[in-house]
């Protein structure tokens, strides 16, 4: 068997607690495996470890146990194969836009000449809609304009893996729309691998293979690997009319609403890896939106392919 793009391997994190004898164990056990060219989303709600995972994956927080391997490598600190977009934009504030965007590029490509730099750094600074403001600092922006600065950044350096931790949350719903069409279109032609954090269901439905669902922490996980079977190329507009777009919402609303409590400091039943979903490979009777709790080995709504 080849082994995945990225593997997560037994990844656990806890914190000392204050005066407790016991520490915060945030996740235990944590094994992921996510192909090249994937667009993986993750949702739990806030607190459960979600950022604490995709910094140990930028190599800028360690795992108290267990590792991540990506490309055969062993991740220790951060690296230019993997760009990140956190959730407060984090720009350079003596820079301007242009300059910030540069900044990447020029650590990315160090023998590329001024004008190729400049050039392709224009380009993507354009791309997320800042063509005209790119030579005013981060204190001149808005705060959307500056996180679409760091999404230009990430882009224009090409990462194998892009990070992005609730990258669009400041953004206002049309500019949301503009640039995740700009994701999604970079992603298809560069076969990029993309991790990305998001509270929205819809958004998430949109843009991912697979969207992981994690379990309310102390001591979360991810529960279910939930595969968003739409065709592609997937239009706003259009999915929601798919008769299986709210089958995937439902099954996700439902996680968040109620399984995320329910399974909170439960086990996976298979201890490494969380339960592989298909909501549309499922029966075709029609999923009630808010299903009875059911004991564990009775659960018709999931699938384990
Ligand atoms: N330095 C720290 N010391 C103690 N607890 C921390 C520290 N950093 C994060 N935590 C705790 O770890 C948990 C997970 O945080 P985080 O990964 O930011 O969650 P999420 O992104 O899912 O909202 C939270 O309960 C948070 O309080
Ligand atoms: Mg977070």
């Amino acid at each position: 068997m080849t082994k995945p793009f990225l593997s997560i391997e037994g990844l656990t994190k806890r914190f000392s607690a204050k005066g407790k004898a016991e520490d915060l164990v945030v996740f235990d056990d944590v094994f992921l495996n996510i192909e090249q060219g994937e667009f993986v989303c993750i949702i739990g709600h806030s607190g459960c470890g979600k950022s604490t995972i995709l910094n140990i994956l930028a190599g800028l927080d360690e795992p108290t146990s267990g590792g991540v391997i990506m490309d055969g490598k062993e991740i220790a600190g951060p690296s230019l194969d993997r760009g990140v977009v956190f959730q407060n934009y984090s720009l350079l504030p003596w820079l301007s836009a242009l300059q910030n965007v540069i900044f990447g590029v020029k650590a990315r490509w160090p023998n590329w000449t001024k004008g190729k730099v400049e050039e392709h750094s224009r380009k993507y600074l354009e791309m997320v809609g800042l063509g005209a403001s790119m030579h005013r600092k981060p204190a001149q922006l808005s705060g959307g304009m500056r996180q679409r600065v760091s999404i230009a950044r990430a882009f224009a350096t090409q990462p194998k893996l892009l990070l992005l931790d609730e990258p669009f949350g400041a953004l206002d719903a049309l500019t949301r729309g503009v640039i995740q069409d700009e994701l999604i279109k970079i992603w298809s032609e560069s076969h990029q691998t993309v991790f990305m954090i998001t509270h929205d269901v819809d958004e998430a439905i949109l843009l991912a293979d697979r969207i992981l669902l994690m379990t309310n922490g102390p001591n979360a996980r991810v529960a279910e690997s939930v595969k968003v079977s739409l065709p592609r190329p997937r239009e706003r507009a259009q999915i929601i009319e798919h008769p299986g777009y709210y089958k995937i919402r439902n099954h996700l609303v439902n996680f968040l609403v109620k399984r995320s409590g329910e399974l909170a400091g439960t086990k996976n039943s298979d201890r490494q890896h969380p339960e592989n979903i298909d909501p549309l490979a499922e029966s075709p009777e029609p999923v009630p939106a808010d299903p009875p709790a059911r004991a564990k080995s009775d659960r018709p709504l999931r699938s384990v392919s």
